[in-house]
């Protein structure tokens, strides 16, 4: 099992989307959790389901700020948005289909791609954020 501990590093300069990645994180954790302690499918996929409906929350409060981003970085940004969108909703899916289990590659996966994303091409819109003095 694998956790995320949020840390500073990771920190976009505004509050409100900190703490939504928070937010997601945990929710994360809380599938890791479940998923080591065998679960039933009933709160597996209920997990999956507030994934995928924060996850797209999430998206919609940082996408508010890209009109202030270069118009080529905002398309970019949104497409790794809707990319990891599709997958998600894939995951969800095939596992309340009984399609798919969640193997440890989906959830390593998962993992990685949030925090890759939140120190990488989050980080590219901080500068919004920081406090000019
Ligand atoms: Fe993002």
């Amino acid at each position: 099992m694998h956790l995320i501990q949020w840390n500073e590093e990771m920190s976009v300069h505004n509050e409100e989307i900190d703490a939504q990645h928070k937010k997601l994180i945990f929710i994360l954790n809380n599938l890791q959790v479940a998923v080591a302690e065998r679960q039933n499918r009933e709160i597996l996929s209920k997990i999956i389901g507030e994934l995928v409906d924060y996850t797209q929350y999430h998206f919609s409060t940082e996408e508010k700020y890209f009109h202030l981003l270069k118009p080529e970085l905002a398309e970019k940004h949104k497409k790794e948005h809707r990319d990891f969108v599709n997958k998600i909703k894939e995951f969800k899916e095939g596992y309340q289909s009984g399609r798919m289990l969640l193997s440890i590659d989906i959830l390593e996966f998962l993992n990685d791609w949030v925090v890759n994303h939140i120190l990488g091409i989050d980080q590219t819109y901080s500068h919004l954020f920081e406090k000019k003095e």
